[in-house]
């Protein structure tokens, strides 16, 4: 079976007044294609950093991240860059939306820089938006959306290139429980039906069900309980 997020002995220490504080400690995690797995754990355990570290947004103080076989580390700036645009889909807690792009806009700048053409582009922007119950706000500026809504064009936006990593923090933070069902419920989809390795961290119980595995981050490690 095909791994398509991998993290080998995956340690990060960060200085805290002088002191050396160990929040990743010979971390390992395999997530197979089409499999979604639930991270939960205490606040401060280390689960953005964790998240971070797989989506190549921070460099571990060592290990080995490998994205659909490739490792993360030693790329040069623009092949990584690209890795992330192709290869990953980033879920955080708040939008970080573009201010001044409508929410369509917003799904077709990311397609732009991953080299989609523009007919497929189209297509699947107004497939998701529709998943998603967007279709009426796809005309909208982000200041104009609600928080929920917000954090769906956010969802939108990560998995419009299609990218074989797919990691989530909190993703459902800002949303009701039934809309926070919808959204695992299609990370879940996605991952099944187009081979995706995906990973949630989330405090909300209700949702494990949906994922096939449930780890807790505890000591700097992950662990099935
Ligand atoms: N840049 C940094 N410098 C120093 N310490 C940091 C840095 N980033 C995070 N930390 C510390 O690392 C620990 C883990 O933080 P992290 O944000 O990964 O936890 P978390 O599990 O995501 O928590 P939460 O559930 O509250 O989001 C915390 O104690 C935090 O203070
Ligand atoms: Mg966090």
């Amino acid at each position: 079976m095909r791994h398509r997020l991998i993290l080998r002995n995956v340690t990060h220490a960060f200085e805290d007044g002088g002191q050396r504080r160990m929040i990743l400690d010979a971390l390992n995690l395999q997530v197979a294609e089409g499999e979604l797995v639930a991270v939960m754990g205490p606040s401060g355990s280390g689960k953005s950093t964790f998240l971070s570290i797989a989506g190549a947004l921070l460099e571990p103080t060592s290990g080995e991240v490998l994205l659909d076989g490739e490792a993360i580390a030693g790329q040069y700036k623009q092949a990584l860059s690209d890795m992330r645009l192709r290869k990953l889909g980033f879920i955080f807690q708040s939008a970080n939306l573009i201010p001044y792009l409508k929410v369509r806009e917003q799904l077709m700048l990311v397609a732009k820089l991953g080299g989609m053409d523009k007919t497929n582009a189209t297509e699947r922007a107004r497939e998701l938006l529709r998943e998603l119950g967007l279709d009426h706000r796809r005309n909208a500026y982000p200041d104009k959306l609600s928080g929920g809504e917000r954090q769906r064009v956010a969802i939108a936006r990560a998995l419009m290139n299609d990218p074989a990593v797919l990691l989530a923090d909190e993703p459902t933070a800002s949303l009701d429980a039934s809309r926070g069902m919808d959204v695992v419920r299609m990370l879940a989809e996605e991952a099944k039906e187009r081979g995706k390795s995906a990973v949630l961290v989330t405090h909300d119980e209700r949702v494990l069900p949906l994922c096939d595995r449930v780890l807790y981050l505890e000591n700097g490690c992950l662990l099935e309980k």
